[in-house]
């Protein structure tokens, strides 16, 4: 994280993200490796931004010539709110919320948001695993589930559980193109092709009640967050279903952020290889 902001070099294009708190932000090395692989000359840095001046840090960065900035916790809806135009996928998710921030050369913001992408192309590239035709569970119905809603085109249905059932209920009424219904957890009784943890319970350690009967062998469980095993992770090991946590789509929405700035796709599995065995 820095404290104040990089010196401006001449030719070189700055990027930042912004969150509160950020030190922990993986983004800065991997934007650096994918700069290295493309031979981008652009700098990406951390940015703490304090929790009521979102926006001033935003305008100041546009004053300093920055050309764009990731979102982070807490700031993706109030991004959303200071854009002065939107990717077409931020209008249909319906979320509100945004990460990836382009500064153009007017002025004004554009606001896109590449978390749902970054799910969809780990399940499918990375994990080699087709979300064509299948049974999908979402546990969870906060801000993080409804960023990856609209990633899952082709499911054949969606169940969201979440503990305050109105949340899921909300959620699923935004669903058009598959079957889809709420849940509690309690209430599930079967096994789903893919599980998303996209609850908040794991950075507590808290374990879901939900039933093992969700997780079969040919299940995927796919815990959104990263740096730690968390009860769900355990139980759908226990259970028997391949186990896989945020990281890759922590990597892949920073590829798809890096390629709406830059126009090149860089290469994702040998920077997720790297964290992985940082
Ligand atoms: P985020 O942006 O991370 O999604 P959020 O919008 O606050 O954050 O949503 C957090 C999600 O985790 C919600 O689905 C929340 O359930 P509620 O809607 O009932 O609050 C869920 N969550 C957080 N802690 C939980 C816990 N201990 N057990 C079950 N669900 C939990």
């Amino acid at each position: 994280m820095t404290e104040k902001y990089a010196e401006p070099l001449i030719g070189v294009d700055r990027y930042a993200v912004l969150g509160n708190p950020i030190a922990h932000s993986k983004s800065p090395l991997i934007h650096a490796e994918f700069a290295k692989q493309t031979n981008q000359n652009i700098t990406y840095e951390a940015v703490l931004a304090p929790l009521d001046g979102f926006e001033a840090t935003v305008r100041d960065l546009i004053k300093q010539g920055y050309k764009g900035a990731n979102v982070t916790v807490p700031f993706k809806f109030e991004a959303y709110k200071i854009c002065d135009s939107l990717s077409a996928r931020v209008v249909s998710s319906g979320s509100g919320a945004v990460n990836t921030l382009t500064f153009l050369n007017n002025g004004k913001i554009h606001g896109d948001n590449t978390d749902g992408v970054g799910l969809r192309n780990d399940i499918v590239q990375n994990l080699g695993f087709s979300i064509v035709n299948k049974h999908i569970l979402i546990l969870g119905a906060g801000g993080a589930a409804h960023g990856i809603l609209n990633s899952l085109v082709g499911a054949s249905s969606i169940v969201i559980a979440n503990r305050t059932h109105e949340r899921a209920l909300e959620l699923v009424m935004g669903i058009q193109d598959c079957e889809a219904r709420a849940s509690t957890f309690e209430s599930l009784e079967k096994p789903y092709d893919l599980i998303v943890n996209a609850t908040s319970a794991g950075l507590t350690d808290t374990a879901l009640p939900v039933p093992d009967i969700i997780f079969s062998k040919s299940s995927l469980a796919y815990e959104m967050m990263y740096g730690r095993e968390t009860p769900f992770m355990t139980q759908a090991r226990a259970n028997g279903a391949q186990v896989a946590d945020g990281l890759g789509m922590l990597v892949e929405q920073a590829a798809e952020a890096f390629y709406i700035w830059r126009g090149v796709r860089p290469q994702t599995a040998p920077v997720i290889a790297q964290l992985r065995n940082a």
